[in-house]
């Protein structure tokens, strides 16, 4: 039996979609592929409200963390670190040898713009990276509020990751002064794994033209003049895939943005609204993200247990990230579920637990 997926990635793909990746194969060196791609491109340039450099990569978001920091950073990155995808990417910028400073918080808390403030004050940093949706605590950093300290260092680059995020929550991207935003296809956007987005600033890209060791895969310059030439991705791309986010993107249209960003609020409120009157959050209380909700496990619940009992019904959800496992656990609630489905999968949690 099919176990829908109530976890922060993949997220549920809807049939239409998947069957869209059955479409016949062709040359991605063909006029055909060409106008696939810029059609892709131009359809999320619209939804994100953006004339930024849009490429959209064959790999995983992570690919763009490491891209991110080898475009953008010659030597010194401070990096905020409040869960495990923002300290990995702390850890990338270590292993891709640039200077990198921290902002710890604990798991659970948000970063403030006080804090990124104050250190931005004491050094000269080329970069700041921030995961606005920690996908591990249920966090969403105001970035919003982080803007407006960045405007103050326009020599800093905004890296963004909005992984989780981006498709469920509204993104300003050129309002906020974003510089890098990077995405996967598997979260929000409700696609299968495979596909990665990066919309990348003009100032990122000049900025990139001074690093050296950009590499090539990921290298924006690279990409962005094999874009403006030919409409195609420099190496062989998931064709397949791009069928299924050119439908996607379509559908999300159809939908409408605002509308999106409505439904994901309100499947956040009822999913947080449930774990505050049966467990806690674990997200420090104003700072929860609208696309997943990690809760203290107060009842002393055996989350695996439950996901168990879950799958003989058709639902899974997630155990708490890495550390948290059994001391937490999350319900995604992003892509293309609807809050009857939440519905459900709460009612389904409240019958097997007798609460
Ligand atoms: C916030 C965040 N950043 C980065 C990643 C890594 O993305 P990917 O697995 O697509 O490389 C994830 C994956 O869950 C994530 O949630």
């Amino acid at each position: 039996m099919h176990k829908k997926l109530f976890i922060p990635g993949p997220t549920e793909v809807r049939q239409d979609i998947l069957d869209a990746q059955a479409t016949p194969l062709i040359g991605h060196r063909t006029k055909a592929f060409t106008e696939l791609y810029t059609g892709i491109i131009d359809k999320l340039k619209e939804l994100l409200e953006t004339n930024n450099f849009i490429t959209v990569l064959t790999a995983s978001g992570t690919i763009f963390m490491e891209g991110a920091i080898r475009n953008c950073v010659n030597n010194d990155v401070l990096c905020c670190v409040n869960g495990a995808f923002s300290d990995r990417w702390f850890k990338i910028a270590q292993k891709c040898d640039r200077n990198s400073d921290v902002i710890t918080v604990d798991w659970g808390k948000a970063i403030k713009p006080e804090m990124v403030d104050e250190k931005l004050k004491s050094k000269k940093y080329e970069a700041l990276t921030l995961v606005q949706n920690e996908t591990s605590t249920g966090v969403r950093n105001p970035i919003e509020d982080i803007a407006k300290v960045m405007k103050n260092y326009p020599d800093v680059l905004f890296l963004v990751d909005t992984v989780s995020s981006l498709m469920g929550d509204k993104i300003n991207i050129e309002e906020l002064g974003i510089d890098i935003c990077l995405a996967s296809s598997q979260k929000a956007f409700a696609l299968p794994p495979g596909l990665a987005l990066c919309i990348v600033s003009d100032k990122a890209l000049e900025k990139a033209k001074t690093v050296k060791g950009r590499g090539h895969y990921c290298d924006f310059v690279g990409l962005k003049d094999y874009f403006d030439k030919k409409g195609q991705t420099p190496s062989t791309p998931a064709i397949t895939l791009m069928y299924a986010m050119d439908k996607q993107l379509d559908k999300i249209k159809a939908e409408g943005m605002g509308n999106r960003f409505k439904r994901h609020a309100e499947m956040a409120k009822y999913v947080q609204d449930w774990g505050k009157k049966y467990f806690s959050m674990f997200s420090e209380p104003g700072y929860e993200s609208v696309t997943v909700s990690c809760m203290n496990n107060t009842r002393k619940i055996s989350v695996a247990d439950l996901n168990t009992e879950l799958g003989k019904r058709g639902y899974a959800i997630s155990n708490g990230y890495g550390k948290l496992k059994e001391l937490a656990f999350r319900i995604a609630h992003m892509g293309d579920l609807t809050l009857d489905e939440i519905k459900e999968l709460i009612n389904n949690i409240n019958e097997i637990l007798g609460i």
